[in-house]
């Protein structure tokens, strides 16, 4: 075993982790990052796939994240537009697809007024939602014990209408099935983004993607970091006590004045705190599930539904993949289109054979753009529940009642440990945002407390 000393180890280089790692030094101070993986990134993954370049995690930016937007401006990364030009299409319950132009899907026009008024009720809760703190919102009892799907059932009797703003949510956000949340995780989810109007608009949410992909953050931190950094070294122990920790990998024994988790809240019960966390912490730690999509890229020799005026923008509930978009890289003659399988179509999906996946998600796309989606040049699905560093995507999310129940607790430290992740941040919940927004939030409480006790 390699022994390290260091003022703060960082358990996880994602982009949270290696955010906290790169502030502390910036503020003088000396941080380790182990790393269970032999990459940087995490949720943040570009490969090469039979030739094509693929973004298998995160990937878009909105123009609400001025955290990640800064950060890239510091990393020198250039962005360029999402391709939407054209027209969308939406596939209804009958399997008949419908083009149409803005966010509006084309149902008829009692189930559209139904879906405006609904997405009106939403946008007024989310009004009063801090995302930092939604457990405090008056009526957050009453809120986080009633399920979305409940939520939707009672507010309105059009199913299309209510099959629609679940998929805002559910299928396309916490990828979950929306009758096992509640109506106040769906509203930190839009509170987090900005707004519920910012969930239902996919020229917002998916507005810009990164050259040579958004892992580019991660790994351009990374080399900063230098030798601080080490990879395939899983956390498998941290004993604590109030002045130190000792954090133990398969090679390395690092002690460290503070500690920070920085891995999804769904992976901390894989290791061994000693003392045992607070018992309050070992429940919530159950209660935090992440959700189940499958992101599926599919390449073409064109980008042909561009020929035939579509942008390549697709949604149904009813569809398999309940949404799809143009997914092209930049500058490449070849057309990529992206499409996800959430929730419990998407258990439904993995209980089959490869190849009847396959057909059947392409079926699906086919359904939105016709049969030459059938055949593609490469065919390349991403489900993140088979990694064992991550089990599921595209993050963490309550049960009913958890945001209540546990909410507080989140972010607070144990002695000298800190948990930090997308997963558990505020404002920019679930994004690479999140992420960078909770990574400046810990490292400036740690180089303020380690400041304070004259270290
Ligand atoms: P992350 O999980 O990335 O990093 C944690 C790190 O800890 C990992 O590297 C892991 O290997 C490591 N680790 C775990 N256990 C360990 C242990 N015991 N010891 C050492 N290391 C350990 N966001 C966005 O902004 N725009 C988007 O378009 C999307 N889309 C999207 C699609 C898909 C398919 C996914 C899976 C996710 C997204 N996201 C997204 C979400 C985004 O990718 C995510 O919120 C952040 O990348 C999370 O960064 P973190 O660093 O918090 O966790």
């Amino acid at each position: 075993m390699t022994e390290l000393q260091c003022d703060v180890v960082i358990i996880g280089a994602g982009a949270t982790g290696l955010t906290i790692a790169t502030d502390l030094q910036k503020a003088g101070l000396s941080a380790i990052v182990v790393e269970a993986r032999d990459r940087v990134g995490g949720r943040l993954r570009t490969e090469t796939v039979d030739g094509a370049v693929l973004e298998l995690g995160g990937q878009w930016v909105s123009p609400d994240q001025q955290a990640l937007i800064a950060m890239l401006d510091e990393l020198g990364l250039e962005t360029f537009a999402r391709f939407r030009d054209g027209e969308s299409v939406y596939v209804d319950d009958t399997g008949s697809a419908t083009r149409f132009t803005g966010d509006l899907f084309p149902t008829s026009e009692e189930t559209q007024n139904e879906i405006e008024r609904l997405i009106a009720l939403l946008s007024a809760l989310t009004a009063e939602v801090d995302p930092s703190e939604p457990w405090n919102h008056p009526r957050a009892t009453e809120l986080d014990a009633e399920s979305f799907e409940a939520w939707l059932e009672r507010n309105s009797a059009d199913a299309e209408a209510r099959a629609n703003v679940a998929l805002f949510v559910a299928e396309a956000m916490l990828t979950k099935p929306a009758h096992s949340f509640s109506v106040l995780q769906a509203l930190l989810m839009a509170s987090s983004a900005g707004g519920f109007g910012h969930l239902v608009d996919a020229d917002f949410i998916l507005d810009r993607r990164v050259v040579g992909g958004l892992q580019r953050v991660p790994v351009l931190l990374a080399e900063r970091l230098g030798d601080g950094l080490h990879l395939s070294q899983p956390a498998r122990s941290v004993e604590y006590a109030d002045d130190g920790v000792v954090v133990t990998t398969d090679d390395l024994v690092v002690r460290a004045r503070r500690a920070v988790v920085a891995v999804p809240p769904n992976l901390y019960g894989r290791i061994g705190f000693s003392p045992a966390l607070p018992p309050v912490r070992q429940q919530m730690h159950q209660h935090l599930s992440l959700g189940l999509v499958i992101k599926v890229h599919a390449v073409y020799p064109t980008p042909f539904w561009r020929d035939a005026g579509l942008s390549g923008t697709a949604f149904s509930p009813f569809q398999v993949a309940h949404e799809a978009y143009d997914n092209s890289g930049h500058g490449e003659g070849t057309g990529t289109l992206v499409a996800f399988v959430a929730g419990e179509t998407a258990d439904r999906m993995l209980a089959l054979t490869a190849a009847e996946r396959e057909r059947t998600i392409l079926e699906s796309l086919a359904a939105y753009f016709g049969d030459e989606a059938l055949s593609p040049t490469v065919y390349f699905e991403s489900d993140w529940v088979s990694e064992e560093w991550t089990g599921g995507a595209y993050a963490a999310s309550f049960d009913l009642g958890g945001l209540v129940r546990w909410g507080a607790h989140l972010r607070s430290p144990v002695g000298p440990i800190r948990f930090a992740s997308s997963d558990i941040a505020g404002e920019g919940y679930q994004h690479v945002d999140g992420a960078i927004r909770i990574g400046h939030e810990v490292a400036a409480e740690l180089a303020r407390d380690l400041r304070g006790a004259g270290l």
